[in-house]
């Protein structure tokens, strides 16, 4: 029998556990957009409580999640701060301006942070000619930088200038959890400055499908509208509910080995000449993996080695992103660094 491949493309490919699909078959449901579906009703109060925001929404994706935080925040004609290389501004397929109407100021380098000079000076005056400033959207932890954890001080300095000049703040908070793991701080402290937090369920807490959105209540009530005018309210989704619950529930500690898996495969791939790795720059399960000339580019790399069995994704023209989860182990890390090795080794070692 031939092995699987060991997939690192994404902590998102993950099969439900046991766990969760004996949950999803004992769900208790209702018709949610009639009257309540009780074990999404049960999930949304579970996750706002994790948060410390007054509730929460089930939705299908990070990237509803998302839009409904920023149609909820502002008006067609605003613009927002947000950072350069953040999920909203490169993979939302341009939501921000299709769906609302806003305009977008990006902010930051593709080390994922996002300056606090660079925010006060992307600040609009009050000026009839200039579009309004209304929200400042964070990505933690930042995924095209690799996974890192933006530093606690660096949210609180902004969230000092947020207050100061009546600016809302969104946090896409896809990966929250592995922030949480990695930094010791818990999620009500990572979430206190804003007034809004995406929360994905399907990447590294591993449940099929899902995310909430979550705030206070006044946020809620404009989210509850946007849900409905994207399309997002499900009906007997108590079962995907129970999924994302168990997720909650026993996927956050579990982090701590994908982290783990993801240092010894950075401290293990800077040794191999050819590839740039930066192990300090690796804070939770994300690995990038600059490939130097005269290596082939990125896109030939994924595609050798999964005729190897390893699947990793092209995250730019010579960079990879290799990211661990539930589904994949130090075995599948082993193998990971024989194909590379001998990936660089058939296509020459550069001088
Ligand atoms: C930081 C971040 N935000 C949002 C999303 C969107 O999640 P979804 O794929 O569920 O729409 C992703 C997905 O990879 C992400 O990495």
């Amino acid at each position: 029998m031939t092995q699987p491949p060991s997939d690192f493309r994404s902590d998102t490919v993950t099969r439900p556990t046991p766990a969760m699909l004996e949950a999803m078959v004992a769900a208790e449901v209702g018709d949610d957009v009639l009257d309540g579906d009780p074990s999404v009703g049960r999930l949304e109060r579970i996750a706002a409580d994790w948060l410390g925001k007054d509730g929460g929404l089930f939705v299908p994706s990070g990237t509803m999640a998302n839009q409904i935080a920023l149609g909820a925040h502002t008006r067609p004609g605003d613009e927002i701060v947000v950072q350069r290389f953040a999920h909203v501004t490169t993979f939302e397929a341009g939501s921000a301006g299709a769906l609302h109407g806003l305009q977008s100021m990006t902010v930051g380098s593709l080390e994922g942070s996002m300056p606090l000079e660079e925010v006060r000076a992307a600040l609009r005056p009050d000026f009839i000619h200039c579009p309004r400033t209304r929200l400042i959207c964070m990505e933690q932890t930042h995924n095209v930088a690799g996974g890192v954890v933006v530093p606690m001080e660096e949210v609180q300095a902004l969230a000092r200038f947020a207050q100061e000049h009546g600016i809302p703040m969104h946090l896409d908070g896809a990966r929250l959890a592995n922030a949480v793991v990695a930094s010791g701080l818990s999620a009500r402290a990572w979430c206190a400055p804003f007034e809004s937090v995406s929360l994905c369920l399907s990447k590294g807490l591993g449940a099929p499908v899902g995310s909430i959105i979550a705030g206070s209540e006044s946020f809620l009530e404009r989210a509850r509208l946007w849900r409905k005018r994207l399309g997002g309210w499900m009906r007997q989704a108590g079962g995907l509910a129970e999924a994302g619950r168990i997720a909650l529930q026993q996927g956050v500690e579990r982090l701590e080995e994908d982290h783990r898996l993801a240092t010894t495969l950075a401290a293990r791939l800077a040794a191999v000449p050819g590839l740039g790795v930066a192990p300090e720059r690796v804070h939770t399960n994300m690995v990038m993996v600059e490939l130097q000339e005269p290596l082939p580019a990125a896109a030939q790399a994924s595609a050798e080695l999964e005729a190897a069995g390893v699947r990793i994704s092209p995250m730019g023209p010579r960079r990879l992103r290799i990211v661990t989860h539930r589904d994949v182990g130090p075995n599948d890390g082993e193998r990971l660094i024989e194909a590379l090795q001998s990936w660089v080794q058939r296509h020459g070692s550069p001088v």
